[in-house]
């Protein structure tokens, strides 16, 4: 199984002529049709940064001209780091291309594994867009040029829909304005419809960013908890629905956001918000990044600020059985927990499990005593050995300080992930043993608070994202990695074991859906896992705002009548 199906033909600085109709296929770098140097001179005279060159960030560790190797060395797992180059993804399997006969292209690290930097699916040119009207002009250039065009926020999206070979890169990481709003009132709306302490976050803000905004005015925003905070506040997450610690309590980020602003396929700046293009903003919620055009701001609803209490657990087991044990009384302490506001993060195997949740809800005593009969069973029980903790905290940056503040293992390494979710009543009412059995089948799992609550109380039908998630209880996950080098084949067979726990998960609550942000390419049925009930609407919203699709991401809505490197139609 290869990642891309065999049908790109153009070859990285070779100008051979495409033998495709120019209409069912984009132009990609080395087709004939690709832009004149004058061509992009032009495009150059009228934004307002220089045109983008983008690298695989190994390039320094081949190239002393292009950069200080030991700096890449020392930064690689750090994804704040990587966030802020055009040519890097968090994930390095996204900045690799694999040919059909199985050849991938690459630009490792280690350079002693005897390969060649190559750019692999690191797009050759961009812009650097910092104003709207670069947005506009760089829309404008890709669809008069037909080209495969590519937005790139921070580059964590686990489909690669980030990045892509040949194309064209529109970068909205520089797009950094943060603005406080006493009051607001939605545009379209009457004067009475007012929101008061808000932000707009321009598109390129990053979590860390808003938090650091969001402390600083002392009000509490939903974003992402992603070590370092690197995930972007605007784009992909909020696009794919937005999960977090807080959503228990406060909604996904889809339930937080008052209006988006966004660039569409003709040009025009749209507002959309509940009161005027309410299709387009509903279509924003849920129907994923990339596919409606270049969201350029987004403003997020806050809340007042308030201190958590957190329970802590780690455990370590040379007995599966006891780690089974455990984990079938967390899973029977679930809903409970999320009815007293706790949200965030299990995860573990048959020798490991990790539990972090937090709550505005209720004081470090009432957690404690919720917490101790788990964290003595976790004590007590033979082959485990554990450490758990319980705190107060007086505010949500000290959490984010204190826990997530720190580079990320997974971060600058190959990954692929699946998701599953738990719908209410499999959790409450399914069996608890078989439950925790088969989780432990898999290789390493999630089994994360980040919906039910509050997300269970937004009407499914008022956001185009999968309705599945509104009933909802519990987001599981499945996560791969390989060695950096690893060839197709030792690559399959990874992927082969993957694709196995995907099942397993999938087989908790057939019928269930993924989280578009947390998937996989292998994905069995993406329409249905992504976007349920809502897809064919989705669909009709997109052909309304974007009939020629320029903006494709795989399997994103549209993307279906494209071939898998999203160049020709098939
Ligand atoms: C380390 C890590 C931690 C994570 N933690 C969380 C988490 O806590 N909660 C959660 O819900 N998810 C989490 N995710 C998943 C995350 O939501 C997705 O990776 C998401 O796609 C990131 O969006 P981005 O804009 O930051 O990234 P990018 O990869 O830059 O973009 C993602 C997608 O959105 C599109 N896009 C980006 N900006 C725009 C824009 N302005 N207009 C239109 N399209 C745009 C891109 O084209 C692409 O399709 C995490 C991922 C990683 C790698
Ligand atoms: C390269 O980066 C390392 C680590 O950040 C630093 O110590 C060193 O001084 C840098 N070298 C040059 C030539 O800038
Ligand atoms: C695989 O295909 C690529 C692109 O056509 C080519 O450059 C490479 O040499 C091929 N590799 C093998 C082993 O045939
Ligand atoms: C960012 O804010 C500045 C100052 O308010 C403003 O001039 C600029 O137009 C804003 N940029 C964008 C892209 O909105
Ligand atoms: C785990 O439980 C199974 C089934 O009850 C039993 O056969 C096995 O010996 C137990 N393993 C350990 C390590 O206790
Ligand atoms: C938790 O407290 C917040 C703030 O006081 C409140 O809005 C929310 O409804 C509470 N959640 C639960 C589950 O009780
Ligand atoms: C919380 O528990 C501690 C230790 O058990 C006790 O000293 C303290 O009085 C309790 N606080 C409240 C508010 O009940
Ligand atoms: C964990 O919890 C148990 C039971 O509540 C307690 O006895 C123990 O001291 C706690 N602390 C650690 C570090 O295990
Ligand atoms: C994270 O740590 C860095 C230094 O290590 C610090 O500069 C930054 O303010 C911290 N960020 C957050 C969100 O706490
Ligand atoms: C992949 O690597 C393995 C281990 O080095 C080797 O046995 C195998 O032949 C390689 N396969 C290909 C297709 O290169």
């Amino acid at each position: 199984m290869f990642i891309l199906a065999p049908l790109l033909t153009i070859a990285l600085g070779l100008a051979s002529v495409s033998s495709r109709p120019t209409n069912n296929c984009r132009c990609t770098f080395g087709s004939a049709c690709w832009p004149s140097d004058s061509d992009f001179q032009a495009l150059a005279s009228k934004i307002s940064q220089p045109l983008l060159h983008p690298i695989p960030p190994a390039t320094p560790c081949y190239d002393s001209a292009a950069g200080n190797c030991t700096q890449v060395q020392t930064e690689w797992h750090d994804g704040v780091w990587r966030s802020d180059q055009p040519g890097a993804a968090q994930n390095t399997n996204w900045e690799t291309y694999t040919f059909p006969n199985g050849t991938i292209e690459a630009c490792y690290l280690g350079t002693s594994l005897g390969f060649p930097c190559q750019q692999g699916n690191v797009p050759i040119i961009g812009i650097d867009a910092r104003t709207l009207a670069d947005v506009q002009e760089a829309v404008n250039f890709a669809g008069n040029h037909n080209l495969r065009l590519v937005i790139k926020n921070t580059g964590h999206d686990y489909l690669g829909r980030s990045s892509g070979r040949g194309s064209f890169l529109l970068w909205t990481h520089h797009m950094k304005n943060i603005t406080f709003l006493d009051s607001f009132s939605p545009t379209g709306a009457t004067d009475s419809v007012t929101y008061n302490n808000v932000f707009t976050l321009g598109a390129g803000v990053q979590w860390f960013e808003a938090y650091e905004a969001a402390k600083e005015r002392n009000v509490l925003i939903v974003g992402g908890f992603s070590l370092r905070g690197s995930v972007g506040a605007a784009g992909g997450w909020l696009a794919g629905g937005g999960h977090s610690a807080l959503a228990p309590n406060y909604g996904l980020g889809v339930d937080n956001v008052l209006e988006m602003e966004i660039v569409t396929a003709d040009g025009n700046l749209v507002v959309a918000n509940s009161y005027q293009n309410q299709d387009l903003f509903w279509a924003l919620r849920g129907g994923g990044g990339g596919t409606w055009g270049v969201v350029t701001s987004v403003t997020y609803k806050t809340h007042p600020p308030t201190p958590f209490s957190g329970a802590f657990l780690t455990v370590d087991s040379t007995n599966p059985n006891s780690t089974q044990t455990l984990l079938e009384e967390i899973i029977r302490l679930t809903s409970s927990l999320v009815d007293q506001g706790y949200g965030g993060y299990v995860s573990g195997s048959t020798d490991h499990l990790q539990l972090i949740l937090l709550s505005p809800n209720v004081t470090v005593n009432q957690t404690q005593a919720t917490f101790s009969p788990l964290f003595e069973s976790a004590a007590s029980q033979p082959g485990l050995s554990s450490q758990n903790e319980t705190d107060a905290f007086p505010d949500l940056w000290t959490i984010y300080n204190l826990i997530w503040n720190n580079t990320d293992g997974n971060v600058g390494n190959p990954v692929e992930i699946s998701s599953w979710l738990l719908p209410k009543d499999v959790v409450e009412t399914g069996d608890p043993k078989n439950l925790a059995e088969e989780l432990l089948k898999t290789a390493s799992f999630e089994y994360n608070f980040v919906t039910g609550g509050q997300v269970s109380r937004v009407d499914s039908e008022s956001t185009g994202l999968n309705p599945v998630w509104r009933n909802s209880l519990v987001y599981t996950a499945v996560v791969s990695t390989w060695q950096e080098g690893a060839n197709e084949t030792q690559i399959d067979a990874v992927r082969q074991r993957f694709i196995q726990d995907m099942k397993i998960i999938e087989g908790l609550a057939p019928g269930s859906g993924a989280y578009l942000n947390e998937a996989s390419r292998y994905e069995f049925d993406w329409k249905k896992s992504f976007f349920g009930s809502h897809y064919d609407q989705l669909l009709n919203i997109k052909q309304k705002y974007d009939p020629n699709s320029l903006f494709l991401v795989y399997e994103g809505i549209g993307s279906d009548g494209w071939d898998a490197d999203l160049i020709c139609r098939v």
